[in-house]
């Protein structure tokens, strides 16, 4: 059960969910056909050190026919985190190709972009989540050098996280780009419009944002629904996503929200990326992919025109 002031480290709650996305991301860096790869992935779910990650971390990469059947990390919801993770790569290449230094993760989690993507000299990259789990993820990369200034700012999102932002050394006055990446449905609606707000207060001319968004109830049929929860427990792992969002119908659509604040919105498909990769979603995933929202917006700079 979520409360207002809940906490957690990389084992429990929401900060196990980092832990699935980041044995995504290392199950889709073993294929040979892999449309990215995040080295350090790997890494830190074996850093949990627990026998049912460690499992799953284990299985050989399948043909999409039958991870479809075998697992949360590989099956249904993998296409939607394979094609969010490409997304958001080049959301952030196109950032720093147009002159953006300042970068903010919000909920990092395990996300390693920090090390491993390239970023230009002079890059800050300001990497917010719950103290425990930054203590975890810097612990396990202890042996490894980020590609840019990294600064952790350990905060709760439902917080004043701008004030922790602002005493790392945030400057407001150049143009930020903001990542909340597996982020919003675990803030019950009052705060995320409260951490956009926030984050368009913050936002000079020319910053921009990425997210996504889950809608609704997962457009999951039972039968997949039966054998995801199947898989899971099998591997003895325990995750509720149901349990710890908090419902769809308690907040603004970010599509809607940042276009009302005069930022230029483009929707992404998570079907096309993959398919721009040479990746095609198997039929049985596309209902699930079709109930996820992925977005940029930018803030115009006051010669751009709308
Ligand atoms: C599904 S994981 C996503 C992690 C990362 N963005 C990624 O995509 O790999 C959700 C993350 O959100 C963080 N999170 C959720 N609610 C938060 C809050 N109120 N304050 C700080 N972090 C939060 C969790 O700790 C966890 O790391």
């Amino acid at each position: 059960m979520r409360t207002d002031d809940d906490s957690w480290d990389i084992t429990e709650s929401v900060g196990a969910t980092a832990i699935g996305v980041a044995a995504m991301r290392a199950h889709e860096t073993r294929r040979d056909d892999a449309v990215f790869r995040d080295p350090y992935a790997e890494k830190l779910v074996a850093a949990v050190g627990s026998e049912s990650w460690g499992r799953m971390l284990a299985a050989k990469p399948r043909s999409d026919r039958e991870r479809l059947g075998s697992a949360y990390v590989n099956g249904v919801m993998g296409h939607f985190l394979v094609a969010r993770t490409v997304y958001f790569d080049e959301y952030f290449a196109d950032a720093v190709a147009d002159g953006i230094r300042q970068i903010v993760i919000l909920a990092s989690g395990l996300d390693a972009r920090a090390y491993r993507m390239r970023w230009p000299s002079g890059t800050v990259i300001f990497e917010l989540d719950q103290p425990k789990v930054l203590e975890f993820k810097a612990t396990a990369l202890a042996d490894s050098a980020p590609a840019a200034d990294r600064r952790e700012v350990p905060i709760d999102l439902r917080q004043d996280w701008p004030k922790a932002l602002l005493d790392k050394g945030f400057d407001p006055s150049r143009p930020t780009a903001w990542l909340a990446e597996g982020l919003l449905r675990y803030l019950p609606g009052a705060a995320q419009d409260q951490l956009l707000a926030n984050l368009v207060e913050l936002s000079a001319p020319g910053s921009r944002m990425a997210l996504n968004i889950g809608t609704g109830e997962r457009a999951l049929s039972p039968e997949l629904r039966e054998r995801r929860a199947k898989a899971l427990a099998e591997a003895g792992i325990r995750i509720d996503l149901e349990q710890l969002w908090y419902p769809w119908e308690d907040r603004r659509d970010p599509r809607e929200w940042f276009a009302e604040q005069g930022w230029r919105v483009s929707p992404g498909d998570p079907e096309i990326v993959l398919a721009t990769h040479g990746r095609t979603v198997p039929e049985e995933a596309r209902p699930d992919m079709g109930t996820h929202i992925l977005m940029t917006a930018i803030r115009p700079r006051g010669d751009d025109t709308l």
